[in-house]
């Protein structure tokens, strides 16, 4: 891409100008032209990655020309797969990330790598003036997610996370009726998240320490966390169940359903500030050692309550708002209502339309048009902070054992030294939290 296109996607991004394509500047086979799509490289390679890039490979104004993995297997995986979509053979692959940001010709980058590594990597990608398609939970820890806001914000670089329920009708239609004051004023919240422990990748039986292998650099995927011996099972997309990588299923889903809880109270860029948290563990040398069940309860502003529990039958997953005047319950795939007629429509009429919701069909589109147009997305890494902090804070309360006091507007824990040294985590040299900066 040329210098001054790039200079324009920037300016853009701090100003907010829309970018309008006019049908001239197409090709001639009617595919947005090369010099007015967004470049786009993808930052792991694992679970999650292939779909996000295969999204992205299908928007006309997005181009995927770059990959990077610290698996040799995932890595080359990745560029045959993006190779096969263009059926050529220009994506170079990668295993420094720093080195792909490095490239000038690359407006933006899709991030799938563990919770982990969000905070270094993403700040990285700001830092490198790249747009940025984020993961939730937005970090590992609130200190690694306010790190992220605070690098995309004075980058003035546009995020998107990856908390995608914002972009189904399903949730919009529920967030449109609750936002509407279909359901009277909010009273209770639940927030219903799995439990347990999920062999997503199938290697729980691989439980014991081994060399790792040769096509992982295993000393630079545990990066910033502490160096742990290799257990396959324990790596790999199995990562998340270890306090050392991840945050179990409740930060694993707090991204999606306390999101859409939060988009409902018209709260994106609020929380709770009180926040109590009881779970069980097994032991904390366990190769999973990620809480299996749990129940939080939450103060919120306006007298509201929410309960975020996972393993607790009377709280369903997904999200219920109940109101004076009723209720609204909705997950991936199901809406249920006190008036049983809001299931009858797939979309709110607009008849009904009371409330003024930002409204997106497609979580990727709204990316790469934002991107490229300079407006925020519909869910900005702000959002995709508090969105996340409530989980933080229940995870804090329980390793703690106490009931957390929050200063929203501050985002400190109020007198509680020991929980307060929850809210970040030492970094293993030579990875530094200094390079957020
Ligand atoms: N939005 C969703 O619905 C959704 C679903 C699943 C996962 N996720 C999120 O996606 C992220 C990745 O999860 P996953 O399940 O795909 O994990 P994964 O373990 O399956 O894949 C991660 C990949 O990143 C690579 N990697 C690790 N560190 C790296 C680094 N420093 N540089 C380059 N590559 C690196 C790994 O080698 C691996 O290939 C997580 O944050 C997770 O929460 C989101």
């Amino acid at each position: 891409m040329s210098t001054s296109r790039r200079q324009f996607i920037k300016k853009s991004a701090a100003f907010a100008i829309p970018v309008i394509i006019p049908a001239a500047a197409r090709g001639a086979d009617g595919a947005v032209a090369p010099s007015n799509r967004l470049t786009v490289a993808a930052v792991g390679w694992g679970m999650q990655g292939p779909g996000n890039t295969q999204s992205t490979m299908s928007l006309p104004n997005a181009q995927v020309v770059a990959v990077c993995d610290l698996d040799k297997n995932h890595l080359s995986q990745a560029t045959d797969a993006v190779n096969g979509f263009y059926k050529n053979q220009d994506c170079k692959a990668y295993t420094d990330y720093k080195e792909m940001f490095a490239r000038k010709d690359i407006d933006a980058v899709t991030l799938a790598v563990p919770d982990h590594w969000h905070a270094l990597v993403a700040t990285a990608a700001a830092k490198a003036g790249k747009h940025i398609w984020g993961e939730k939970p937005l970090a590992r820890t609130i200190a690694e997610q306010q790190a992220i806001v605070k690098a995309v914000e004075d980058h003035k670089v546009i995020w998107q996370t990856g908390s995608w329920q914002r972009s189904v009708d399903n949730f919009t239609k529920a967030v449109e009726l609750v936002r509407g004051g279909y359901i009277g004023q909010i009273k209770e919240v639940q927030v219903g998240l799995p439990s347990g422990h999920n062999d997503f990748a199938g290697t729980a039986k691989s439980n014991t320490v081994t060399e790792p292998p040769a096509n992982l650099d295993y000393e630079k995927w545990v990066g910033p966390s502490a160096m742990v011996p290799y257990i396959e099972a324990r790596v790999h997309r199995n990562w998340r169940w270890h306090y050392n990588f991840g945050g179990g299923q409740l930060l694993d889903w707090i991204g999606h359903h306390c999101d859409i809880a939060h988009w409902g109270m018209d709260m994106d860029n609020g929380g709770p500030s009180e926040v109590e948290c009881e779970g069980e563990f097994p032991p904390a040398d366990a190769m999973w050692n990620t809480c299996t069940k749990y129940r939080g309860e939450l103060k919120y502003p306006k007298d509201i309550k929410m309960t975020i529990a996972g393993g607790h039958s009377d709280i369903a997953g997904g999200t219920k708002w109940i109101g004076t005047e009723g209720w609204i319950h909705v997950d991936r795939g199901a809406f249920e209502a006190s008036d049983p007629s809001w299931r009858g429509f797939r979309v709110l009429p607009e008849k009904m339309r009371k409330a003024d919701i930002y409204r997106s069909t497609n979580h990727f589109k709204n990316w790469v048009d934002c991107a490229l147009s300079g407006k925020p997305t519909i869910t900005p890494v702000r959002t995709a902070h508090h969105s996340a902090t409530p989980g933080h804070l229940c995870l804090i309360s329980m390793l703690s054992k106490s009931k957390i006091q929050w200063d929203v507007a501050k985002e400190e824990i109020l007198n509680n030294a020991e929980a307060s040294k929850l809210l970040n985590r030492p970094y293993r040299s030579p990875y530094t939290q200094a390079d957020f900066a």
